[in-house]
């Protein structure tokens, strides 16, 4: 385990994903933590990540007392590298020459962290104090035209520290850097991989459930279908999926639910076609809480059923149900503060307020993961390209995605629009690009168009292509525009409802991605 200290939050997990994108395990960890409770996760190295305060602010968070003693390997980055020189008695000042951005470095070649590197590179970036004399026993490797103490490192006691942000996309050999502190700074192995993962969530979930019944509800979505995926590997036929077809999946999604996933993991699947139900209770409802309350509780009704009658029906040994699989991450888990068990339930309408008498224990397989790695171990288990590099979409589907009321007609409108916009940016080669592209139909707007001969009045639909990494926030994806035409041409020409399709140019503050 690499630990990474947490010194502000938005850089942190950055910091965790890259650690583990160089296939060494890596946790993170408040600052707060004592150190004794930091060596019981026996740490191979420590990582002091950045953070938004001046170490000499009040109240500026500190290293944890103690931990420079302990002669684990550590790399400070940013405020954690100015941490780690006041710790340990070199000289951090507000040197009014500031560094925002895409900065030169100058670094000596013959040092662990930068050699088989260039000795000019382009770095990253930010912070308004420096360092301006490093600790006794450092070597000084690296500096800037601002900055004379831009990283430094002393190999004996394997303590390293650099002023840029080396998780960062934009300094160019960071993913290098960052191995090369791991390891040959740290000695660590790189035996983080799928297989491992696979086998010890596997492990674990048998040692957790014992010979107990668990079910699963599918959504549809890469993460629930992973996690089930997961628990079916380790305990077989004790699982059993529920998948509610609320009818308001895009086109496709409910037959690779129930076909492709069940080929590829031979799980006992229980469908519940709700698709009148749900419709009957979005009828003349337009507002957008009000459709995603509704669609949370009919879901939750529709599921406790289903559950029912999977604990009725009973198993082998007749064991009740007493487990509830959750496709929770580790970004859940890190921003809800890091809490077990039930406490923890995602406020996701999915299947959060479950009644009191259906009180189910959370196993929680995919908690240590992020979300690209989700993926991978879907692919590990066998689970089809196209489920497991699906784009996200919301729980309440396209229900959200209809501007005004939900009727079948308006989402069969929709599910041929939609199908017709993902098609072609697959096509393009966009997906990886793209974090999703909702589409959304203005149920409610007509307007005057031509075709043919004659005059139409038909609806608009709305193209919302971003980039994002995490969804908190996003930019408008600039998806080139023969593809944009392309679309267009076929969505007005083969869905005869739709004559206009415009795109959404507004990033993430402030829109949100999807538009209800
Ligand atoms: P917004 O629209 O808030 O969306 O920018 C951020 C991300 O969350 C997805 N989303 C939802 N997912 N239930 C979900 O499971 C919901 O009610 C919901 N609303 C939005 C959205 O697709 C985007 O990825």
């Amino acid at each position: 385990t690499v630990l990474v200290i947490d010194f502000g939050a938005q850089y942190a997990q950055l910091i965790a994903r890259r650690v583990r994108e160089c296939h060494v395990y890596s946790e993170i960890v408040p600052s707060t933590m004592p150190v004794a409770e930091m060596l019981a996760k026996r740490p191979k190295a420590i990582i002091l990540s950045g953070g938004p305060a001046s170490i000499y602010a009040d109240g500026a968070p500190q290293v944890p007392e103690g931990l420079f003693e302990t002669g684990i390997p550590t790399l400070g980055i940013c405020y954690g590298f100015q941490a780690m020189v006041r710790g340990l008695g070199g000289s951090v000042e507000r040197t009014g020459r500031s560094e925002f951005g895409r900065t030169r470095l100058d670094c000596a070649t013959d040092t662990v962290l930068f050699h088989t590197l260039p000795g000019v590179q382009s770095v990253w970036m930010s912070h308004g104090d420096s360092v301006v004399e490093a600790p006794a026993g450092f070597r000084v490797s690296g500096s800037t035209a601002s900055t004379p103490v831009a990283a430094m490192e002393d190999p004996e006691r394997a303590l390293f520290g650099v002023q840029f942000h080396p998780e960062v996309m934009h300094t160019e050999h960071g993913q290098a850097l960052l191995r090369h502190f791991l390891y040959d700074g740290a000695g660590c192995r790189p035996n983080w991989t799928m297989v491992n993962i696979v086998e010890e969530q596997v492990a674990r979930v048998r040692s957790e459930v014992g010979a107990k019944r668990v079910v699963c509800a599918l959504s549809g979505g890469v993460d629930s279908a992973v996690a089930g995926a997961l628990v079916q590997r380790a305990i077989g036929d004790q699982l059993t999926c529920v998948f509610v077809d609320h009818g308001l999946l895009r086109k496709g999604e409910a037959e690779q639910v129930e076909k492709d996933f069940v080929a590829a993991t031979g799980v006992s699947l229980k469908v519940v076609d709700a698709q009148d139900r749900f419709l009957d209770a979005l009828a003349g409802v337009s507002d957008p809480e009000e459709k995603r309350k509704i669609i949370g509780r009919e879901f939750i009704r529709v599921f406790e059923q289903a559950a029912r009658e999977v604990v009725a029906a009973g198993g082998a040994a007749d064991e009740p149900v007493e487990f509830l699989v959750q496709g929770t991450l580790y970004p859940d888990v890190v921003e809800s503060g890091g809490g077990t068990g039930t406490a923890n339930i995602k406020s996701h309408h999915n299947v959060g307020g479950l009644p009191e008498d259906l009180r189910f224990t959370l196993v929680e397989p995919l908690r240590e993961l992020f979300k690209d790695e989700v993926r991978r171990v879907g692919e590990e288990l066998g689970l089809p390209a196209e489920m497991v590099w699906r784009q996200p979409f919301p729980g309440p589907g396209l229900g959200i995605r209809i501007i005004g009321s939900v009727t079948r007609e308006r989402l069969d409108i929709l599910r041929e629009a939609d199908a017709i916009a993902r098609d072609e940016l697959s096509r393009a080669g966009l997906d990886r690009h793209i974090w999703q592209c909702p589409v959304v139909l203005l149920a409610d707007v007509r307007s005057v168009g031509v075709q043919g001969d004659g005059r139409t009045y038909g609806h608009p639909v709305v193209l919302r292509p971003v980039t994002s990494e995490d969804a908190m926030t996003a930019d408008w994806a600039q998806v080139p525009y023969e593809v944009l035409g392309t679309i267009s041409n076929r969505i007005t020409n083969e869905v005869p409802e739709i004559n206009r399709v415009t795109l959404d140019v507004t990033s993430k503050p402030p829109g949100t991605i999807e538009w209800e």
